[in-house]
Order: C-alpha cells, then structure tokens, then sequence
C-alpha cells in the first residue's frame, strides 16, 4: 500500500516550529484552512469559557496572534479581568492541531486598533455597531438592530477592539499512522526553548 511521504518537518525540531508559524499564518489568509476559526478559551467568572473567533494574523517574528471582537463583548471582559487564553484549532488536510496559551492584549484607541479597523472590510464592521450590546437578553430573536455598512464605519469603531494574543507556550500535534509527532514550546527571556513530548 502506497502512502503519502512524510513531512519535511516530520522529524525536524525547527521544522515543526516553523511549519506551525506558516499554518497560522496561512490560516489568518485563507478561510479554507482549520487555523482560520480557531477556538479561543478565557477565564470566566464562573469558569472556562469557549468561542470561535477568526485568525487575522499570526506574527512568528513577535510570537503573536490577533483577532477582532467588540469591546462590549464577554470576551473583552474576561480579558480585560484577567488576560490568560489559550486557542485551538485542527486542520484535517495538513492533520495538525495547533495550541497557543499566552495572555492578550485589548486594543481600542492605538495604532493597532487603527490599522486592524482600517484593515477591516466593511461587512465585518457592521456587527461593532450592533446594539443593543453584544449578549444582551432581547424580548425576541431579531430585536436587535444592525446598521448598514456607511454608517457601521462610524458607529462601529467605538466598540470595535484588536485584541493582540502574545503566546507563551505552543504545541503542536501531527497525527500520522506510522507514528504522531507532538512537540512544545516555551517563551524565554532568550527566546523560544522547545522538545519533543509523548503525544
Ligand atoms: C465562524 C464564526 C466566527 C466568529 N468570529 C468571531 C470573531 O472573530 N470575533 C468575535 O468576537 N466573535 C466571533 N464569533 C462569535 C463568537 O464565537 C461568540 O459567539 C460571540 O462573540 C460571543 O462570545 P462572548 O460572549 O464569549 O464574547 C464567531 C462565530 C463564528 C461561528
């Protein structure tokens, strides 16, 4: 029985730390990949609290992802109470899972909320200019009022947030029959220090 090679990065330390960079960065570009809508995991006040969101960027060189939400969201108050997260996310073609644990950063008036708006299309920014607020309990399904994209460039960007994820642990987890391969990896102060784990 015939069978796909093995990846480049199979048994390649680096390699795999590379290729988990290039998947989340990929996935930040193409709405294909698993690593677009990743899971992201806050602390609630009542305990673990689980979402999808979607990838805008992953930056290997600063060790950072970044994803959009709305300031009034329950998200941004979890964050805002206590930055710890962590994200997920599989990809079936490439047969990778990929975790990321770091704290975020919320963005709303800086250079970064700035270029992350502008950078937004506007059919995404209607949604910041929803009210009433995002999980308020309405009397009915559809009380609730978006406005159209000319005027959501205004009347989103007050509740509209970047939110910068600086990871300090990765792990990655390649499923193949003729063996899984799983590796970690910590932020030092002298950069990323990693190994191979049992999967
Ligand atoms: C495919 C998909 C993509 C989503 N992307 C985002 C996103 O990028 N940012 C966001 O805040 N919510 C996003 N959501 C909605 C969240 O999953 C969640 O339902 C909502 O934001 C409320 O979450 P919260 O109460 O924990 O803040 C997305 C949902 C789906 C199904």
């Amino acid at each position: 029985m015939s069978r796909a090679p093995l990846p480049a990065f199979y048994d390649d330390l680096d390699g795999t730390f590379a290729e988990l960079w290039r998947l989340l960065a990929d996935g930040a570009g193409h709405g294909r990949s698993g690593f677009h809508l990743p899971a992201l995991a806050t602390v609630g006040p009542d305990g673990p609290r689980l979402r999808t969101v979607v990838l805008r960027a992953a930056d290997r060189a600063a060790g950072t992802l970044r994803f959009h939400c709305d300031r009034r969201s329950g998200k941004a108050a979890d964050l805002h109470a206590n930055p710890a997260c962590a994200l997920a996310a599989y990809d079936e073609a490439a047969k990778v899972q990929i975790r990321v644990e770091g704290r975020a950063t919320l963005h709303t008036d800086d250079a970064v909320a700035e270029a992350a708006w502008t950078g937004s299309r506007p059919m995404s920014r209607v949604c910041y200019a929803a009210e009433p607020a995002p999980g308020t309990a309405l009397p009915a399904g559809g009380a609730y009022m978006l406005p159209d994209e000319t005027s959501a460039a205004t009347l989103g960007r007050p509740h509209f947030a970047a939110v910068m994820v600086r990871a300090e642990r990765l792990d990655l987890l390649y499923l193949d029959r003729r063996g899984h391969r799983r590796a970690a990896w910590r932020r030092a102060e002298a950069g990323w220090s990693g190994g191979w784990i049992a999967p």
